[in-house]
């Protein structure tokens, strides 16, 4: 491998994610960050408007020329592909995602108390991929609403799809009531513009709570194998076989 040493494989493999130092010049992040706040309702020079504002899932920003190259101007999709062993194809565009502070003091800060998967996270929809990358914009302190996972469910929901069908993944997680059983203690994941998180498609997680004061802003990036189509409903006894790990 050139990009993943040998325990940042295993660390992969292990806890279905792993974080990577920066790779995009820092100048693209600015002008991605520059974007994002073009569309948020505040004043970038006054922190007090960024507390409490309405929350947004995904900025049309995604899919602006200066925040898509932060993606393609930089090694993100070779090092995917490093990962998996096969050709990836982007899935729609990079999602860009902030959360605004709380204005609630970090002493009361908790992570949040579960999280969800993407593609399967509603009911009767399924939108596969393979692999995500989350990359922070600006620099994310801890406890202000860093990426947050719950390391090594990627291996419960994979034993979960071999037996279930696909439409309701959280389910791999719940009891009969829905409520959340035996999650492991999540881990968030803050970390200086351009730090990224690797992560498997199965990985529970979530955007962390931001008790600190400033807008956390990442790009999500999803993956998929090019012959997603012809693979997708099968779920080998050796989870890794599709990968190159
Ligand atoms: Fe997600």
């Amino acid at each position: 491998m050139a990009f993943f040493t040998p325990p940042e494989v295993q660390h992969f493999k292990e806890h279905c994610y792993v974080r990577k130092a920066p790779v995009v010049d820092r100048q693209l992040l600015d002008r991605a960050a520059d974007r994002f706040y073009d569309e948020l309702p505040v004043d970038r020079n006054d922190p007090s408007s960024f507390v409490g504002v309405e929350p947004v899932t995904n900025l049309k920003a995604g899919s602006h020329p200066d925040v898509e190259a932060t993606l393609t101007q930089s090694p993100i999709q070779q090092m995917c592909e490093e990962l998996v062993g096969h050709s990836l194809e982007v899935e729609a565009h990079t999602f860009a995602k902030p959360i605004f502070p709380t204005g609630r003091p970090a002493s009361e800060w908790s992570h949040p108390e579960s999280g969800h998967l993407d593609g399967h996270a509603r009911t009767g929809v399924v939108k596969s991929f393979t692999v995500a990358v989350t990359v922070n914009i600006n620099d994310v302190q801890p406890r202000a609403g860093g990426f947050t996972v719950w390391p090594g469910t990627h291996r419960r929901a994979h034993e979960y799809f071999r037996t279930h069908p696909l439409a309701d993944g959280l389910k791999a997680f719940q009891a009969d009531d829905d409520s959340f059983v035996d999650l492991p203690e999540p881990v968030e994941n803050p970390g200086p513009a351009g730090s990224m998180v690797f992560w498997h498609s199965l990985l529970m997680h979530s955007a962390g709570n931001n008790y600190g004061t400033e807008i956390r802003m990442v790009c999500v990036s999803r993956f998929k194998r090019t012959d997603i189509d012809q693979i997708e409903l099968e779920f080998p006894e050796d989870m890794w076989e599709y990968w190159a790990l």
